[in-house]
């Protein structure tokens, strides 16, 4: 056979939609009979389009992505350029110009001490990293029983199997039980649904949370726990942010037991709540971070997990290791292009425009109040969740049959047949789930809010 004949056509004809049913494998995708998904071929700011030509508002930011929004020239440019003068590297043992440069300006951004850097290619390396870290720390500093970690009820931490133990969503994690064993989960701060002597003071409410966590590593003996968990805002459940107080009592919970906090930043991070780290939004300061997504805001694949100088100590007497890494972890393009990506959050005053136009976004999308189909409006920056509900009065939610029916069956869709791209999402109650790219002002806001309210209108009647 010569090079030119293969030995199966490139693709059978057919449209791109059909094309992708026969041999493309989508990651939480459903397939069969009569399900082809959308073909998404172009981004230009705030837009997608797909490959009939039409046009959707990304409501979310690809998935939590796309900070500086679609088609920015000037990042291909940055990918292209890495790419000629050195495409790839290994950081196993050797260095390379943009990882360095990154990891500096990360450790810049990043609050107190926290000043080491270990790329990985995205999120869920960087918790499972994490893990293995807080593991292989304290074997290092003489607490070789400090395996455990918490984390909180619904929270999604990633794929891996360590990192899926640490999620809490056990929906997820059914088709791959046993996973690694050690992963403890507590109540996380959705005040919406909480006990009604907490619902309605905030402050009572974090402290209960936060003391979960004490009374979680009191069960399990404080000598084998090694790490707490925490997203700044958890996404999965619909957008919970922290209640007043909530990480002043963590941080001090994790001082007392000597268990390291981390702070899992892999949606909250690179302004989608208005700072480089959201722990600075919040106000605490964790032992470690893990991070990706915004960082190059998509152009590229990266993510990092940023250590406190304390827990890289027992690794600089030139031996010790930390036997971990992936081929394509802090790969150079992907480190040219997050600088790139992160001199456009400086130029542009990105954070700042996230800090201005916030409340703006949250009183816009609270205008769906009004609708009984809406029970909560919830979340910080440009991150929110829209809880629906069957009942507004109850806050009944519904049944398994009829999420399938309004959530899967309808919203997902009419959503974005309407225009707008964004998640209906059912890990924990349902919720529509709303993350723009930064980019996004109060026009956008508008036609969220004007689409929302039409299909969730609609949604209501099939009730
Ligand atoms: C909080 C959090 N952690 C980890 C992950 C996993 O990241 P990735 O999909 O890049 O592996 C996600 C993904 O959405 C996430 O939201």
């Amino acid at each position: 056979m010569t090079p030119n004949t293969p030995s199966t056509p490139r693709h059978s004809g057919g449209s791109l939609g059909a094309r992708s049913a026969a041999h493309l494998w989508g990651h939480f995708a459903r397939h069969g009979e009569g399900i082809t998904p959308p073909v998404i071929t172009r981004g230009e700011g705030v837009r997608i389009f797909d490959d009939a030509g039409r046009s959707y508002l990304d409501g979310l930011a690809g998935l939590f992505v796309v900070q500086v929004g679609h088609g920015r020239e000037e990042l291909a440019r940055a990918a292209a350029k890495q790419a000629e003068q050195l495409a790839f590297f290994p950081l196993w043992s050797y260095a390379t110009p943009p990882a360095i440069e990154l990891a500096e300006r990360l450790a810049a951004y990043a609050p107190g001490d926290l000043n080491r850097v270990f790329f990985t290619t995205g999120g869920g390396e960087a918790v499972e990293s994490a893990w293995k870290l807080a593991k292989q720390y304290f074997k290092l500093v003489g607490k070789p029983g400090k395996h455990k970690v918490i984390s909180r009820a619904v929270a999604y931490h990633g794929t891996p199997q360590g990192a899926l133990a640490i999620t809490g969503v056990p929906a997820l994690k059914e088709a791959f039980e046993p996973l690694t064993p050690g992963a403890f989960r507590v109540p996380n701060t959705n005040i919406y649904r909480a006990a009604e002597d907490l619902a309605d003071d905030p402050k009572k409410f974090g402290r209960w949370a936060a003391d979960r966590i004490a009374e979680a590593i009191e069960f399990e003996g404080p000598e084998t726990v090694a790490a707490v968990f925490l997203e700044p805002v958890q996404n999965a459940g619909g957008c919970f942010p922290p209640p007043p107080g909530y990480f002043e009592r963590v941080r001090e919970i994790c001082d007392e037991y000597d268990v390291l906090l981390v702070s899992d930043e892999v949606i909250c991070a690179f302004g989608r709540i208005g700072s480089m780290f959201a722990c600075d939004d919040f106000g605490y300061v964790p032992d470690i971070i893990t991070c990706a997504k915004g960082m190059t805001s998509g152009y590229s694949p990266i993510g990092a997990m940023i250590a406190d100088d304390r827990l890289f100590e027992p690794f600089r007497d030139g031996t010790t290791t930390f036997a971990h890494g992936y081929t394509f972890g802090g790969h150079p393009v992907s480190a040219a292009v997050a600088l790139a990506n992160l001199d456009i959050f400086e130029r542009e005053g990105l954070n700042d425009h996230v800090k201005t136009m916030a409340p703006a976004f949250r009183s816009t999308l609270e205008r769906l109040d009004d609708l009984p189909i809406v029970g909560d409006v919830r979340g910080e920056g440009f991150f929110y969740g829209i809880e629906l509900v069957k009942d507004k009065s109850t806050k009944e939610t519904f049944t398994a049959d009829e999420s399938e029916r309004i959530l899967r069956g309808f919203l997902s869709s009419a959503l974005f047949d309407a225009g707008l791209y964004c998640r209906a999402d059912d890990r924990g109650d349902p919720v529509i789930q709303l993350a723009p790219p930064l980019i996004a002002g109060q026009a956008e806001f508008d036609e969220i809010e004007q689409i929302l309210r039409s299909v969730l209108t609609e949604a209501y009647t099939l009730l």
